[in-house]
């Protein structure tokens, strides 16, 4: 039945992109599903085109309009900042949007970012014409149901990923067929040394102390949080609600360990909007029904999170401060990421019953010459995690739990679990401060 029309909308890339406007704002799918066919042919386009903005999430390829020629033509807006923008935004020729990951979906919903075209790269149609928006829903999804204008790549090696995560033909206005293999990203850095394994290994298993059997997880982004899964595979029962997952998941499934059986939201089912993983995670969440994908909206909005019982989010930061203060997105004024589902998991898991926030960091950056607990954050830096929401602060020497604790008792369990080189000048400041005597 949706043949004819699906035939009816295939154009060439060339073609497609000439209903982007002057002055429009595209919003892109982001992640594996970087629409990158299409965003090339805008950007061939660009000399007709000006005052383009052009907003995503993250992306792992060096986007084309970045190019200097282009810059009075286009223009980006980083709703998270990932190391291929990270430069432009801090040279201030890109702009950041700090925002939570749950209310990307409602600021698009209520006209404050008003999208006139999305650029999708999903999976081919099924029997019944639902494309599905594959390993990246997250704020698409709402992106597409709200634009103007909706032009996907359609690729048949895109995953068919279950959940609320379709589009169907009819609301597609043109189809351009591609079949480029999906971008791979490994979240665990081939380039650590002996040194920081051997801390996250610490951190692992001090994460895993904190985790009990029948536990809902999530894992937030960066090498710590993927870390602290190779440590679980003692536990049992453990269930998955999370903004994103990668490739450590899958053996916790296969083991056994993951099955979701004692989740109070949706048991059984492996809740997420996105995954930054490699192939092995692409096939095996592939029409998989244990797969849950949904938009940021429910993944990540606390009210829903709380309603998993046992919730324990595990989150990174750049630097923490005496009072609990975590900022995780920047480094004095330079941004280096976003709040992405930071907040949103660490208030619902406050919220759940026996939840536990957690944020987990090494003790010190470069190697060992810097101390990420500190008296004050560096000037410039946002507070990402307030004080008031802070609960576990973990390092590879122990764990601090602030929650409800008084400013003299969050600085003594900082201060134990900051790295020995530091942990007298802290003391001297705490002193100098007056939270200790
Ligand atoms: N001072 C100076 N440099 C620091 C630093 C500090 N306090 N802390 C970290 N760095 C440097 C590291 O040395 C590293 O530098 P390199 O790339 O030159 O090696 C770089 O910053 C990244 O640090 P790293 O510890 O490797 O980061 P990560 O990949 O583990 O990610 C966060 C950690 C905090 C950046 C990441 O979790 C994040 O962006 N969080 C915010 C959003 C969020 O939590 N979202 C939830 C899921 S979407």
């Amino acid at each position: 039945m949706y043949l004819q029309k699906y035939q009816s909308k295939i154009v060439s890339a060339h073609e497609a992109v000439k209903v982007v406007k002057s002055g429009d704002r595209v919003l892109l799918h982001a992640n594996s599903c970087y629409p990158e066919i299409l965003l090339n042919a805008m950007c061939n386009r660009y000399q007709e085109l000006n005052d383009v903005e052009i907003a995503h999430l993250t992306i792992f390829q060096k986007p084309c309009y970045l190019k200097p020629e282009m810059q009075n033509h286009f223009r980006h807006n980083a709703l998270f900042t990932s190391g291929h923008v990270r430069k432009a935004v801090n040279e201030g020729t890109v702009d950041f949007t700090p925002v939570f990951l749950s209310e990307i979906p409602l600021i698009i919903e209520r006209g404050i970012l008003p999208i006139d075209v999305v650029f999708l790269h999903v999976s081919s149609p099924d029997t019944h014409g639902f494309c599905s928006y594959s390993v990246s829903n997250e704020i698409t999804k709402t992106a597409a149901e709200n634009a103007k204008v909706v032009i996907a790549q359609i690729n048949h090696k895109m995953p068919r990923v279950l959940g609320d995560n379709f589009i169907h033909v009819d609301k597609i206005d043109y189809i351009v067929e591609c079949d480029p293999d999906l971008i791979e990203v490994p979240m665990v850095d081939p380039n650590s040394t002996e040194d920081e394994k051997k801390v996250f290994r610490k951190i692992g298993e001090t994460i895993a102390s904190l985790i009990k059997d029948g536990d809902t997880l999530q894992m937030g982004i960066g090498a710590i949080p993927d870390a602290v899964l190779s440590y679980l595979t003692e536990k049992n029962d453990l269930g998955i609600h999370t903004e994103m997952f990668s490739d450590g998941l899958i053996d916790l499934i296969d083991k056994g360990i993951i099955t979701g059986d004692r989740k109070t939201l949706l048991p059984g089912k492996i809740v997420a909007s996105f995954v930054i993983a490699t192939k092995k995670t692409f096939d095996y969440i592939n029409n998989n029904p244990i797969v849950e994908f949904r938009t940021t909206k429910f993944v990540n909005d606390p009210y829903i999170i709380a309603r998993n019982d046992n919730m324990v989010s595990i989150n990174s930061a750049i630097q923490v401060d005496f009072t609990g203060q975590a900022c995780s997105d920047s480094m004095g004024h330079k941004i280096y990421s976003g709040f992405g589902g930071q907040v949103d998991f660490i208030r619902g898991a406050s919220r759940s019953r026996n939840g536990k926030p957690i944020i987990a960091m090494p003790s010190t950056a470069k190697n060992h010459t810097i101390s990420k607990i500190v008296d004050t954050l560096t000037p410039g830096s946002g507070v990402t995690t307030s004080k008031a929401d802070i609960h576990y602060v973990v390092t590879e020497y122990g764990i601090a739990d602030l929650y409800g604790k008084t400013l003299r008792e969050r600085v003594k369990q900082l201060i134990s679990i900051a790295h020995p080189n530091f942990r007298e000048d802290l003391e001297r400041k705490a002193r100098e401060f007056k939270y200790l005597w």
